[in-house]
């Protein structure tokens, strides 16, 4: 097991180029599943979430290889079922079962298990498929769909208690491009991470409109076939380097991004008096770190809202911003776990209900703290560009599962970062 040694107090300056985005990557590689055919993919991280996909791509049968960013998937002769051993590694695994059963009219995926950022029921995505006609399961631990004679279009709400769902709009989508017929999924996710599927599989012959919108709709269609893709930026390792570049930057340059997808990042940065500028194709940003600084509030919602992905990384960013911050998640009210090892390192933190009340401190001081998971070990890694002295992040396989190279990406900015085995 790797550890993360930060000392801080380096300024960050230069340029990186932001890596393809995981959570575009996750579903579109599921997506291959749904043809015989080669479909070639650029931009896809290296991140241990991807390699995931990938081992569960080749355990269900498909000839799948790696090579730097670019993945060839063939998924000509696919089983229906995804190992357990596999799946339990990774909540997002359970993209394959809408492909898996509009491919073979039957799928056997385990439930995913607990996690650390909170409840995370499938509950809508059942509720998709089996307005399309599958019949559902439950045994030792597997859901096991079924749909013997094929898949029916239909009308489904997918809003749930906590807003849409990103990987059940993905997981319906893409059972709906082999059904019969016409679907239409209201309240549906419109994060960009879905367009971009939604953008593969329109190329792979589906036809679908209205995604990234609240409303999706899809004609089925016999077959899809093989394609060649390049996966948006990913937005929220984006955000997480603006965010570092705002707390111990001097003009920190970022590419490869895409300005529409980074809007509300944007403007809560600049909210707290940090200047974030575009160039005129907006795939190039530069972060000018302001010294008259000021609390914020925030409030996560789904796209075009303010990600809670980035929830963790901006609570790092207000722990030594001046005045009170009011953070609230109201999609994850539980994923708060990085304000406890925040609070180690010295930050004035009070989480109550969903919500984190940050009183900016002067400084941080270095303490050994413990990821618990990926976007929380942002967060410390964050926290420590700018702290005192020396800290260490244990468990940094959490950050390995979605940020490409991270300890690289800093050191090529100027930080002074240490990646050492963990005994
Ligand atoms: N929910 C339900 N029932 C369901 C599905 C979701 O009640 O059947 C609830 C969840 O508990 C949550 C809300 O709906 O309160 C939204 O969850 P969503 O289904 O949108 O999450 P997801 O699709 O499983 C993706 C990202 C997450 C990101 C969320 C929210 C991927 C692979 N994962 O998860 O990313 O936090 O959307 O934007 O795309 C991350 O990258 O760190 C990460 C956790």
């Amino acid at each position: 097991m790797d550890k993360l040694i930060v000392h801080g107090g380096a300024t960050l300056r230069g340029a990186i180029n932001i890596s393809g985005s995981k959570n575009a990557s996750l579903p579109i590689l599921a997506a291959t599943l749904l043809t015989a055919e080669d479909c070639i993919i650029r931009r896809v991280p290296d991140v241990s979430d991807t390699n995931y996909m990938i081992q569960i791509l080749s355990a269900l049968g498909g000839d799948v290889e790696r090579s730097s960013g670019t993945v060839r998937a063939t998924c000509a002769d696919i089983v229906d079922h995804a190992p357990y051993e596999l799946v339990r590694r990774m909540r997002a695994s359970i993209c394959v079962m809408g492909p898996l059963l509009a491919r073979k009219g039957r799928c056997v995926v385990s439930l995913p298990g607990g996690c650390v950022i909170g409840d995370r029921p499938v509950d809508l995505h059942l509720r998709g498929l089996e307005a399309l006609g599958a019949k559902i399961e439950f045994e030792g631990g597997n859901i096991t769909l079924t749909a013997k004679d094929g898949l029916r279009g239909a009308e489904i709400d997918l809003r749930g208690t906590h807003g849409p769902t990103v990987l059940g709009t993905d997981n319906v989508m893409m059972a709906a491009t082999l059904a019969e017929g016409i679907t239409i999924i209201e309240s549906a996710a419109a994060e960009p991470e879905v367009l971009d599927l939604a953008n593969f599989l329109n190329s792979m012959g589906a036809k679908i409109t209205g995604a990234g919108t609240r409303r999706i709709v899809i004609e089925g269609v016999k077959e899809l076939h093989g394609i060649e893709h390049t996966v948006i930026p990913d937005r929220i390792e984006a955000g997480t380097f603006m965010a570092a570049a705002a707390l111990a930057g001097d003009g920190v340059i970022l590419r490869r991004v895409c300005r529409d997808h980074l809007k509300a990042i944007t403007a809560a940065i600049e909210q707290s008096g940090h200047r974030v500028d575009f160039n005129e194709a907006g795939d190039i940003c530069t972060v000018h770190r302001s010294e008259i600084t000021r609390g914020v509030n925030i409030v996560t919602a789904p796209y075009p809202g303010y990600p809670t992905d980035m929830q963790a990384q901006m609570t790092a960013l207000l722990a030594t911003t001046p005045g009170i911050s009011v953070i609230k998640d109201t999609i994850f009210p539980q994923r708060f776990m990085h304000c406890a090892e925040l609070k180690r390192m010295g930050a004035d933190i009070r989480v109550d209900n969903g919500t984190a009340v940050v009183h900016g401190v002067a400084q941080l001081s270095a303490a050994p703290v413990m990821a618990s998971d990926l976007r929380a070990s942002a967060a410390l890694v964050l926290a420590a560009l700018t702290a005192k002295g020396s800290t260490e992040i244990s468990r940094l396989y959490h950050i390995d599962r979605g940020y490409e190279h991270i300890d690289e990406k800093l050191l090529m900015l100027g930080a002074d970062v240490e990646r050492v085995k963990d005994h």
